[in-house]
């Protein structure tokens, strides 16, 4: 049975960064105290970077740091050190800036030439790092992500091959429009996670958002309604600009 959908509807894009934050603080109490460590996967965009800039500085001292595991939901296909990589934005808004050891950083080896390279590269990380028997699925204690206007989420957008995907947890994804490789966790591992949390804000998405929670159009079109997490908690953080096409009940 699918969790219920909580939408947390917050005034500011400020606001949305600290409700955001305190769900990460939370979150990594849990898991810690559960499990001994907490293990995250974050997106890019510029929606958390904010909030990474936020966890960098007002939260730097309420989160466990040395337990805390970094993985990456998507990658551009670029090195680490490109304006373009996700990796790149995380680690100069919040990793470099906290006591995290470097051996619990595990990005996206994306400076690879072939992305199915690198999206099996990261697949086998994963399966390492989880002790994973074939055919087992990670449960992931809290996924990051955005909302693209056209309706993606990490590197599924609408009607690629990607969203097909059965048994694999990253793939590299074509995505025509773009005219390039994203590597991207699949389907099957985002709704494995204990808590997937999507974070956005402004009038830009506001169609986008309608759509996913309340439209008809079918998810191929709007990747992001296929995130539901089987047996875990789905938050959506949005401002008010972000939330101005959903019913008021809502
Ligand atoms: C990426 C992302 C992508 C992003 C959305 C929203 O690498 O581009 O992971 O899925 O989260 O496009 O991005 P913004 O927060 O910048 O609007």
């Amino acid at each position: 049975m699918k969790s219920p959908v909580e939408v947390r509807r917050l005034t500011t894009p400020q606001d949305v960064f600290h409700a955001a934050a305190e769900e990460v603080v939370r979150a990594a109490d849990e898991a810690v105290a559960e499990r001994g460590r907490f293990v995250i996967a974050l997106s890019g965009g510029s929606t958390p970077k904010n909030l990474y800039t936020l966890l960098a500085t007002n939260a730097r001292a309420a989160l466990p740091w040395a337990q805390m595991f970094f993985f990456w939901s998507d990658e551009r296909q670029v090195p680490p050190t490109d304006p373009d990589s996700n990796y790149r934005m995380a680690q100069e808004a919040m990793l470099s800036r906290v006591p995290v050891p470097v051996s619990n950083v595990f990005r996206v080896p994306a400076e690879k030439p072939d992305t199915e390279d690198a999206a099996l590269a990261y697949e086998r990380i994963l399966r390492q790092f989880f002790s994973l028997q074939a055919g087992e699925i990670p449960r992931f204690d809290l996924i990051l992500l955005g909302l693209g206007p056209d309706g993606h989420t990490a590197s599924l957008f609408p009607e690629t091959a990607a969203l097909e995907e059965k048994s694999r947890l990253v793939v590299a994804n074509w995505v025509e429009k773009l005219k390039t490789y994203r590597i991207t966790f699949t389907l099957p591992l985002l709704n494995a996670a204990r808590c997937v949390a999507f974070l956005m804000s402004g009038s830009e998405k506001a169609s986008a958002l309608h759509e996913v929670l309340e439209g008809d159009a079918p998810g191929e079109k709007y990747p992001a309604k296929l995130v539901r997490p089987a047996e875990g908690k789905l938050i959506w953080f949005v401002d008010r600009a972000a939330a101005s096409e959903l019913s008021a009940a809502r």
